[in-house]
């Protein structure tokens, strides 16, 4: 079954998907951006799962219910900060994108929702950040699991004709 990779402009706590993928910092105890905008949805359950987690390494994820988010369950990942691109940051990016990935197929989720990890607070180049979310999608989607459907929400327009372009240039 071929996964289906797609961009949507929307706020990412509004899709009703299996899993929403947040942009999280270290401690998982929530922030401003799309950490924000998710806790303020899903509820003060979701701090309360967060804090039992015991915070989360940058490049890892961990998942939690989505509470009173219309999406199942959370996956919160740890982008890499920008320091210029020579500190290890698109192996640690694409790391965000394969371990959110690999925890959702675990768990046999079938539609997964990620944000543009680190391009905010984080200050990742957007088109760096995009090129190393769509190679790495991809090429985790090409091996059999139960993923069959994974959306870029992208919060401004910008973001999504970008991730358009390089879905398109993939697709030839
Ligand atoms: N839905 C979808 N995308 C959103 C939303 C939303 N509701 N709100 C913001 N975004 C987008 C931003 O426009 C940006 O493109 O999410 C992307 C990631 O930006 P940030 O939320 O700033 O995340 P990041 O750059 O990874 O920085 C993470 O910011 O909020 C804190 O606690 C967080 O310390 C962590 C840091």
């Amino acid at each position: 079954m071929d996964s289906r990779l797609y961009t949507l402009h929307a706020d990412i706590t509004t899709l009703a998907v299996d899993a929403i993928v947040n942009a999280a910092n270290q401690s998982l105890l929530g922030g401003g951006g799309v950490d924000g905008a998710i806790h303020r949805a899903a509820g003060p359950e979701l701090l309360a799962a967060c804090r039992r987690l015991g915070g989360c390494e940058t490049g890892d994820a961990k998942i939690t219910p989505g509470f009173r988010l219309p999406a199942r369950y959370v996956i919160h990942t740890v982008g890499p900060v920008w320091h210029g691109g020579t500190h290890g940051e698109p192996e640690l990016l694409a790391s965000c994108y394969r371990r959110s990935l690999e925890i959702a197929a675990g768990e046999g989720l079938a539609s997964i929702a990620f944000p543009c990890i680190s391009t905010g607070v984080y200050g990742y180049p957007l088109e760096l950040a995009a090129t190393v979310a769509v190679d790495t999608v991809s090429d985790f989607v090409a091996a059999p699991s139960s993923i069959a459907e994974v959306i870029f929400a992208c919060f401004s327009a910008g973001d999504l004709a970008l991730y358009q372009r390089l879905l398109e240039a993939r697709s030839g």
